[in-house]
């Protein structure tokens, strides 16, 4: 039952967690094989008790490679999953290359995990900013029918890969010193400031790229192309976890305390909802974490029908948010 993996950007910051959460769920590894750019080969990672050389990728890197964790980016998925795929691997790609083409599924394992059975060689990780509000989410879903989902992001540095965390720490230490603020990796200073997500923005709509993946993959998840989502997300000054504002509009009324318990049946969420200490959800708290962390959860306050409801997650981008959620996949291939 033992797998040969292959983990393809073993060096990034997604990469780097394949390898830990692979370790920490003592995932079944007959041989692990870590694939970057040339400009790596000669470092070595650690996992449980070794040291693996970290090799080039090529097309011919998947010989007798069984499952492949790709998170290089998605023109890197784009060019070898299919050759790793004619090799005989299942790749699970975390990268947009592949999450919305009609036989590739994209699948969070709490949510719809009948789907990865339909997969021809790829299954999609979907964005971590849709994992994270979907798991915050479902166990409402489920309980009541949504019309609309609006939510904003604040996203960690972390989502632009483990240069833009180290930016941001250049840049803090900058700000500090009164220095020039280093911005080779992101498109503006991060560090004691926020702006809108740098992937580009669709002129016609609006929307940049991160807002419509959510939309696109949210709809397609849930097999429901009804729901109406509209999400505006930012970048913010923290390393890892990204924190979301969700508002929900149901079709009927709710009741918060059927919520709450509806979630005790729902692996992936804790509820941190303290009002009383002014205590809920943060980023520093929630680094680190499997879980995504709910709170704020409350009725619209001028809504009196309690159709219109608002809670606050975070999630540990780098864990649920990609390689925890990448795991889980493999293991629902196991
Ligand atoms: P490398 O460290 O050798 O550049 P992040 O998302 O944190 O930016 O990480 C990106 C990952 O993708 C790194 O492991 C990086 O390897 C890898 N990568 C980037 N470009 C290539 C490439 N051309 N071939 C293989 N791996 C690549």
């Amino acid at each position: 039952m033992s797998k040969v993996v292959a983990i393809v950007g073993a060096t990034g910051a997604v990469g780097q967690e394949f390898l830990n959460v692979l370790e920490k769920r003592n995932f079944p590894i007959k041989d692990l094989k870590l694939l970057a750019s040339s400009r790596s080969v000669g470092k070595k990672l650690k996992f449980k008790d070794t040291e693996i050389p970290v090799e080039e990728l090529k097309e011919s890197s998947f010989h007798n490679v069984e499952i492949a964790l790709f998170s290089a980016g998605s023109s890197i998925s784009k060019t070898y999953a299919a050759s790793a795929v004619s090799l005989g691997a299942i790749v699970i790609d975390n990268s947009s290359a592949f999450r919305m083409e009609e036989d590739v599924p994209l699948v969070v394992p709490e949510i719809n995990p009948e789907d990865i059975k339909t997969h021809k060689g790829i299954i999609a990780n979907p964005n971590c900013s849709t994992i994270i509000m979907l798991m915050a989410i479902y166990p409402i879903y489920k309980l009541y029918p949504i019309k609309k989902i609006i939510v904003s992001t604040y996203q960690a540095a972390s989502g632009a890969g483990a240069a833009a965390m180290k930016e941001l720490e250049l840049q803090a230490r900058a700000f500090l010193n009164n220095e020039p603020i280093p911005t080779k990796v992101l498109p503006y200073p991060l560090a004691f400031n926020l702006f809108s997500h740098n992937s580009s923005i669709d002129i016609e709509s609006g929307y940049n790229q991160e807002e419509i993946k959510m939309i696109k993959e949210t709809k397609k998840i849930l097999h429901n192309p009804n729901i109406h989502i509209s999400p505006t997300c930012i970048r913010v000054s923290t390393f890892r976890a990204h924190a979301e504002s969700i508002t929900l509009e149901l079709e009927v009324s709710a009741n918060i305390e059927e919520i709450k318990n509806s979630y005790k049946n729902f692996s992936g969420v804790q509820i941190l909802d303290r009002p009383e200490i002014n205590y809920f959800p943060m980023p520093l708290e929630v680094s680190g974490k499997d879980d995504v962390y709910i709170g704020r959860i409350r009725y619209d306050y001028e809504d009196k029908e309690k159709k219109v409801l608002h809670l606050f997650a975070v999630g540990d981008q780098l864990l649920k948010g990609a390689a925890l959620n990448a795991v889980q996949i493999a293991e629902l291939l196991l």
